[in-house]
């Protein structure tokens, strides 16, 4: 270690956990957690790769998704009946915008009841799946942890028979309100619940979905019913009375604390195979095994199959199951960035499925910083446009320049053969999709101090605009690059620059990416699905003047089975 400097440290603990790099003292990194043990692991390579790779060793590695999952997703807070996914379909394909998927969020369900759908505004659902399946759009439809409390619906009564939700301190399943009301949580950690909860995927699949999301699966509580009852008794007897400025912040504060309360986490429990669990000790491992239920029950359900599924909360090993989006963003420049910083964190901790809300969850986005969201986007594997309800449109058939935005699709259809070749890679060989320059230029003091670089596979670096108002940007080159600035496959142009700083003017209707000494990247011809690429003939661009090798992996796309041999060497003249 002494040698290198270089080491990775995993603590493995699902306990709150509180770290701090540097802040309170510059001389001191403290991790500390509020209970659980000290187990942790010194992960020991060469370099800042070996390293990752090691950590991917233990905890282990990334499955594929289907390659449909890397085209274009739309998504909005909430697309509520069949004929309203059907006009987006129409639109998006009307302004010749590439799409595989639309997905539902809770409206599409049956007063918020996880596996229902409503009928009346999803008449004949598995019929609609198929017609918008036959447009090559894939519906993926949102799950939420929460399970609506009612007399006569399925999935609660089942599980209250069984006990499979977790229970408050009365031994009653534990209430709190999320999207249904009155809703209970599944204890993903007792393992007969997990399996039934997964099992009732089967109900969405058999109408023919292939993927999903999981939602507020922190979990995410509204309010428990315990304190909702104690705040609201607490306000009413203050109602008509002269408050001092501290009973007024009683009040303020009681409401503020309702949602998420570290108290009702610490007051409900699980069953976890027999060993009773306070839920605060294992908070963070709930999504884990809501999406590992969810991923465990896919491959019963079709082990030949690649299945979709990604999570909003997560914790270290989730990765095997399943993906994740960070959750909800805003339309805010800060957060393109911070979407751009959390790649290669994401990554490192085995994530390579992963992508942001692009253009921003809440607020009301900007046709500019639409089109910058974009231009990243089209690096990233998920690539959707979600937002929140009331918040201003955000399809882009809507914005004024349709041209930036279809070369900036486009574009992305193009690059799939290598996001999937490189995604691959990666997963087979635990290594990273998104690489810091310092990892990759130890010795280059500013390339260590380059945040808003990044290379994505082997082969290219990217260098998004991400601040309002600016033409371009500075960017770094470690070394002599060849710079591709490129609006189509017919339209680009390259230039082979010299290591040091540059500042490259980027339009909106273009994208910049540059390609390292001796690698190369194919690209496709655009596409308006996945299904219709070609993965033959590519546009090969290089940076050499002689002949270079290029590892292309090519496969169905959709079959489980990952192989090493479908991994192609291909000379590239
Ligand atoms: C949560 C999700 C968001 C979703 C909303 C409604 O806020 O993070 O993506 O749209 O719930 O389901």
């Amino acid at each position: 270690l002494k040698e290198t400097g270089v080491y990775g440290l995993f603590w493995d603990n699902p306990h709150k956990l509180h770290i701090d790099l540097g802040y309170a003292d510059d001389q001191c990194w403290r991790m500390e957690a509020e209970d659980g043990p000290l187990d942790y692991y010194y992960l020991a390579g060469d370099s800042m790769a070996a390293v990752v790779s090691a950590y991917t060793r233990l905890t282990g590695r990334a499955p594929l998704p289907p390659l449909w999952t890397l085209g274009y997703h739309q998504s909005r807070w909430s697309y509520a009946s069949a004929q309203e996914v059907r006009d987006i379909a129409c639109c998006l394909r009307e302004y010749d915008i590439p799409c595989d998927a639309i997905h539902l969020d809770i409206d599409y369900m049956e007063n918020y009841k996880d596996f229902t759908i409503n009928g009346e505004r999803f008449p004949d659902f598995p019929a609609f799946v198929k017609e918008m399946r036959e447009r090559g759009i894939r519906l993926i439809p949102i799950i939420d942890a929460g399970v609506k409390v009612e007399k006569g619906y399925s999935v609660y009564e089942e599980g209250v028979k069984n006990n499979y939700f977790c229970k408050g301190e009365d031994g009653e399943p534990f209430v709190v309100g999320v999207w249904p009301g009155d809703s209970v949580f599944p204890d993903f950690l007792n393992s007969k619940a997990r399996e039934w909860f997964g099992s009732n995927y089967k109900t969405l699949l058999d109408c023919g979905i292939e993927g999903f999301w999981n939602d507020m699966n922190e979990p995410s509580v509204f309010y428990s019913k315990k304190n909702l009852a104690k705040t609201i008794e607490h306000i009413s007897g203050k109602a008509g009375k002269n408050l001092s400025l501290q009973e007024f912040w009683s009040i303020t504060g009681a409401v503020a604390t309702l949602a998420n309360n570290p108290e009702d986490y610490a007051s409900f429990y699980h069953d976890a195979d027999g060993k009773q669990i306070r839920h605060s000790e294992v908070h963070n491992l709930f999504g884990y095994n809501m999406v590992r239920s969810a991923s465990e029950y896919f491959k019963e359900y079709d082990d030949k199959k690649r299945f979709l599924i990604y999570s909003r909360s997560s914790h270290i090993g989730m990765h095997r199951y399943g993906g994740i989006w960070t959750g909800d963003n805003a339309s805010r420049w800060e957060h393109l960035l911070m979407n751009l910083k959390m790649l290669p964190s994401l990554n490192m901790c085995g994530f390579l499925y992963a992508g942001a809300d692009i253009g921003g969850f809440g607020q009301d986005t900007t046709e500019d910083l639409m089109l910058r969201w974009l231009a990243l986007g089209i690096f990233v594997p998920l690539l959707r446009n979600h937002c929140t309800f009331g918040a201003r449109r955000q399809e882009f058939y809507l914005f004024e320049n349709k041209k930036a935005i279809k070369n900036l699709l486009d574009l992305r259809y193009s690059l799939i053969p290598y996001l999937y070749s490189e995604y691959v890679k990666s997963a087979l060989r635990g290594e990273l999709l998104y690489t810091p320059l310092g990892f990759l230029y130890p010795n280059d003091e500013r390339a260590k101090e380059i945040e808003d670089q990044l290379f994505v596979g082997g082969s290219i670096m990217i260098a998004p605009v991400y601040r309002q108002n600016e033409k371009g940007r500075l960017v770094y080159l470690p070394e002599s690059m060849k710079m591709v600035k490129i609006k189509s496959v017919t339209d680009y142009r390259e230039e082979v620059l010299p290591r040091g700083d540059h500042y490259i003017e980027i339009g909106f209707d273009e994208t910049v990416f540059f390609i390292a000494p001796g690698k190369a990247l194919p690209l496709a011809n655009p596409v308006s699905h996945v299904e219709e690429l070609d993965d033959k003939n590519f546009l090969w661009l290089k940076n050499s003047e002689g002949e270079v090798d290029y590892e292309l992996y090519t496969d169905d796309g959709v079959t489980a089975d990952i192989r090493f041999e479908n991994i192609k060497t291909i000379k590239v003249k």
